[in-house]
């Protein structure tokens, strides 16, 4: 295997930080290909929590070059502010860390629109004021500035200037807000380009040269396959592409090949911010969860919804990502609960849903539970308890693909491979 992708596969926080600092081990180069520090992906390492949010997963290891690639939205201040973070940790260099020179910027009109959307528009998506949404508008509708336009003082002003009006009369006018000028938010962004120039590269070029050289590439996904702008909960989403198609517009691969698809999924259920949830718990079970599993956001701090698994979302997601296997993660938050259930289909209109279909109304479906065996393991023998075990056997059964990570802690060595990668 040369290449593997990390996807979430449900809405977000599955543990794809933790997966991926792990198997970057093995990994020459790590890619965060969409989104932007609407993320937030834990490492913990001896006892020290580091949260990631636009560094790709693979920064803590100093061989592995961590490449932010095109398809990502990237905050220059924010991304400063977690370079000088993590080189608590470990030196960062353009040796080990690299942004691609065509990275879109979120300016700081964006970030006001995204704030002011939430809070006085029609639909409320309970974003996580980034401005992730704005700043892909506009590089798609090709007003964006990108990275490379950092470096260069008049066609940054030029850039600007043919976004700029329209924001600022949004935001002064429509929203009553008080925002930078043109001449002000170029000043600002100019400085910070200065600051992260030594990073900004050919990052394609880099990627392509590598995977023929038969390099080994990681793909870190952010957010996940229910987030997804199309396949997602829509308008409920993410505005990028989260699956595994945004891998090829968001980094480049060889061949438009991934050897592999590893599909990060939580043992339970859990969603942050608006949308439907059919396997949302509002009882003493689902607060249990969220407790236990400390489910609060690692970008915003609030609280995560909680539910059961829901294996019609996973076939689905399996579908729109292609995964070829899951590592299930949390597995110790569901240990010595009284209940276990899983999701195995929909009820709706009468009829009966093994998989979720894309634009169906997650709002009106019924899930339809399974009873299983609870399991009580403490994780240090090699061993899985039967009731475990059959937990593992069911969802494998269920998905038809394997289990090929079962993780049971936050730390990287809380955890078994039952599947060898790279
Ligand atoms: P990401 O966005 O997918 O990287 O996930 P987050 O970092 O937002 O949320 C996952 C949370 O679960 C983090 O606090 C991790 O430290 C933690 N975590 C990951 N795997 C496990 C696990 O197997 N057990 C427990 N208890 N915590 C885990
Ligand atoms: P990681 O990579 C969980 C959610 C927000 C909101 C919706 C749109 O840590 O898994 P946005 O700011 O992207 O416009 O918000 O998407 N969301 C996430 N939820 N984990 C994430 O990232 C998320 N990134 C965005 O809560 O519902
Ligand atoms: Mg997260």
């Amino acid at each position: 295997m040369q290449t593997l992708a990390i996807i979430g596969s449900q809405w977000g926080d599955e543990g794809k930080g933790k997966i991926t600092d792990l198997l970057s081990q093995k990994a020459d180069i790590v890619v965060r290909y969409q989104g932007g520090n609407n993320a937030g992906h834990t490492i913990w390492v001896d006892g020290k929590k580091i949260v990631l949010h636009l560094v790709p997963s693979g920064i803590l290891h100093p061989h592995c070059l961590s490449i932010v690639g095109h398809g990502v939205v990237l905050e220059p201040e924010a991304f400063m502010k977690e370079v000088i973070n993590v080189r608590n940790h470990i030196d960062i260099s353009k040796k080990n860390l690299m942004i691609s020179e065509n990275t879109a910027v979120i300016t700081s009109w964006h970030k006001q629109i995204d704030a002011a959307r939430e809070g006085q528009g029609a639909v409320k998506i309970g974003t996580t004021g980034k401005g992730i949404g704005p700043a892909y508008e506009d590089k798609i509708g090709r007003k964006g500035v990108r990275v490379r336009d950092l470096l260069n003082k008049d066609q940054l002003h030029s850039r600007l200037k043919q976004t700029a009006e329209e924001k600022i009369f949004l935001l002064e006018k429509k929203y009553g807000i008080e925002c930078l000028s043109i001449d002000a938010e170029t000043e600002r962004l100019f400085q910070l380009g200065q600051e992260l120039k030594e990073f900004v590269g050919d990052a394609f070029g880099v990627l392509q040269d590598a995977l023929v050289r038969g390099k080994k590439v990681l793909y870190e996904g952010a957010q996940g396959a229910l987030l997804d702008v199309d396949y997602g909960t829509y308008p409920y989403v993410t505005s990028s592409s989260t699956t595994l198609a945004g891998i090829h517009t968001g980094a480049g691969t060889l061949k438009g090949q991934v050897n592999e698809v590893l599909g990060i999924t939580k043992a339970y259920t859990t969603r942050v911010g608006e949308g439907p949830f059919p396997t949302e718990l509002f009882d003493e079970i689902g607060a249990y969860i969220q407790k236990t599993g400390g489910e609060v956001g690692a970008t915003t701090g609030r609280i995560r919804r909680c539910g059961w698994l829901d294996l019609p979302l996973l076939r689905y997601s399996i579908q729109c990502s292609s995964l070829t296997s899951i590592a299930l993660t949390k597995l110790d938050i569901l240990s010595g609960m009284d209940v276990l259930k899983v999701c195995e289909a929909y009820e709706c209109d009468g009829k009966i849903f093994k998989t979720a279909r894309p634009g169906m109304d997650l709002s009106r479906v019924k899930p339809i539970y399974r009873d299983l065996k609870p399991f009580k393991d403490d994780f240090i023998s090699d061993q899985l308890t039967p009731n475990l075990q059959a937990y593992i056997d069911l969802i494998e059964k269920e998905l038809g693909i394997p289990v090929g990570i079962a993780a049971f802690g936050p730390d990287r060595k809380q955890i078994k491979f039952l599947k060898s990668y790279f």
